[in-house]
C-alpha cells in the first residue's frame, strides 16, 4: 500500500515530535510550540501515512486578513524519503493555499539543506532573499523562496 494523507490532529503529536527530532535537531521546534502549531485556527497541518505509520508531516499558515501564506514545516521519515511523499505533502499544501485565496507562498529553508531546496525548485519557487546567521546555534544563513499562486 503506498501512502496517504490526512490532515494532522493533536493524537499525531508524539510521531510528529519524533519526527521533528530526528530530522531537525538544534533547530527541532518544541513540543508546545508544536501542539499550538497543530490547534491553531490560521494553520493547516497534514500527515502522510501508511498503514497506522506516520511517515511525514507539513504545514502551512494564512492569517484570515493576509494575501499570502507560509509554508511553516515539512519532514518525512529519513528511510522513506525519495518516493514522492515530500512532493504530494508540498502539493496539498499549495492548494490548499490557493483554496484560502492566497496569492503568494513564502517559505524559508537553510542554505545547506540542499534536498529541500530542490524540492521546493521543482514546484516553481525561486529565491528571493538571503537571511544571514538566521539558524542559531549554527550559524547557517536562511534562503527565503517564493511561490507566484495567480
Ligand atoms: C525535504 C524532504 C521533506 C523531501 O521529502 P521526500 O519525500 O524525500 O521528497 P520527494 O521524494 O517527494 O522528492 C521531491 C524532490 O525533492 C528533491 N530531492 C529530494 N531529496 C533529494 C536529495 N537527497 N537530493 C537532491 N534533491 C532531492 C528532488 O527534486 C525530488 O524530485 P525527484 O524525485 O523528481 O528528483 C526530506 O528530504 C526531509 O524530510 N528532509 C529533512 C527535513 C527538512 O530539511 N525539511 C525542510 C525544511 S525547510
Amino acid at each position: 500500500m503506498s501512502h496517504q494523507l490526512r490532515p494532522a490532529t493533536e493524537a499525531d503529536l508524539n510521531s510528529i515530535m519524533e519526527l521533528e527530532k530526528a530530522s531537525f535537531g538544534n533547530d527541532s521546534w518544541s513540543r508546545p510550540v508544536m501542539k499550538a502549531e497543530l490547534l491553531a485556527t490560521h494553520t493547516y497541518y497534514l500527515v502522510a501515512y501508511e498503514d497506522e505509520k506516520i511517515l511525514g508531516y507539513a504545514g502551512l499558515s494564512k492569517l484570515a486578513s493576509a494575501s499570502s501564506a507560509d509554508i511553516q514545516t515539512i519532514a518525512v521519515i529519513d528511510l522513506y524519503r525519495k518516493k514522492g511523499i515530500g512532493r504530494d505533502l508540498m502539493e496539498r499544501l499549495i492548494s490548499q493555499a490557493r483554496t484560502l485565496g492566497a496569492t503568494l507562498l513564502f517559505l524559508e529553508v537553510r542554505e545547506d539543506k540542499t534536498a529541500p531546496q530542490a524540492l521546493y525548485k521543482s514546484l516553481g519557487f525561486e529565491s528571493i532573499d538571503r537571511r544571514e546567521n538566521y539558524y542559531q546555534p549554527d550559524g547557517i544563513a536562511a534562503i527565503v523562496m517564493r511561490l507566484e499562486l495567480q
